[in-house]
């Protein structure tokens, strides 16, 4: 079985920071057992920092057009992370694939939160691409990173219904509501331990 170690989360961004905010939130409320020990942005600005600085949490910029390549990028991200001792890597809106080089350092240590019910709709804009399909139900997914694009192991799941949406804006509304519910106790759910991964599948004890 496996267990994490110990409870300092790192959560990468690159923008809004809804997530972030909702992590914080729920640790605020005693929900989430964990601390956030560094947020890290890609872009300069990224106005989703501001949640972190207000919290007390650390907030650092690692501008990804700095670094030559995907890896480059990622060296720096860990050296960041391990500087901040963080146990669980957390992508919330994090438009980068990472590769290896962050893998690596954090082993089944990295999750994402991603607004459809993998594996449909993977990738960029997945509530657009809901709403241009036409589906009645998408969802959020929460998975562990892989190298492939949103392809993890599904830690957890939560429909949405669509049904009365008028854009894509609405199907992005609704989804992102259930995205603040259900990270802060997927990342609840892999602190605790008693999990392991079974090919595709995240195992949890009964
Ligand atoms: C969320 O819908 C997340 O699932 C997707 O991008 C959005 C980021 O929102 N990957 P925020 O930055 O957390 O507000």
């Amino acid at each position: 079985m496996t267990s994490v170690g110990g409870r300092r989360l790192g959560i990468l961004i690159s923008g809004r920071g809804s997530n972030l905010k909702a992590i914080l939130d729920a640790i605020e409320r005693l929900e989430l057992s964990a601390e956030v020990g560094v947020a890290i942005a890609n872009r300069p600005g990224a106005v989703g920092l501001e949640y972190a600085r207000a919290a007390g949490v650390p907030a650092v910029t690692v501008d990804s057009r700095s670094y030559g390549s995907r890896e480059a990028f990622d060296e720096a991200l860990v050296a960041v992370l391990a500087q901040h001792r963080v146990d669980l890597v957390c992508l919330a809106g994090f438009m980068r694939l990472v590769t290896p080089v962050l893998l690596e350092a954090f082993p089944q240590r990295v999750l994402n939160v991603h607004p459809s019910l993998l594996p449909a709709f993977p990738g960029l804009d997945a509530q657009s691409q809901a709403w241009t399909y036409g589906v009645k139900v998408s969802g959020a997914t929460v998975h562990l990173v892989t190298p492939g694009l949103d392809e993890g192991p599904i830690v957890a799941q939560e429909a949405v219904d669509l049904e009365g949406c008028d854009s894509a804006a609405d199907v992005a509304m609704r989804i992102l509501r259930v995205e603040h519910r259900l990270y802060p106790a997927a990342i609840q759910r892999i602190l605790d331990g008693g999990w392991r991964v079974e090919g595709r599948r995240v195992r949890f004890l009964p």
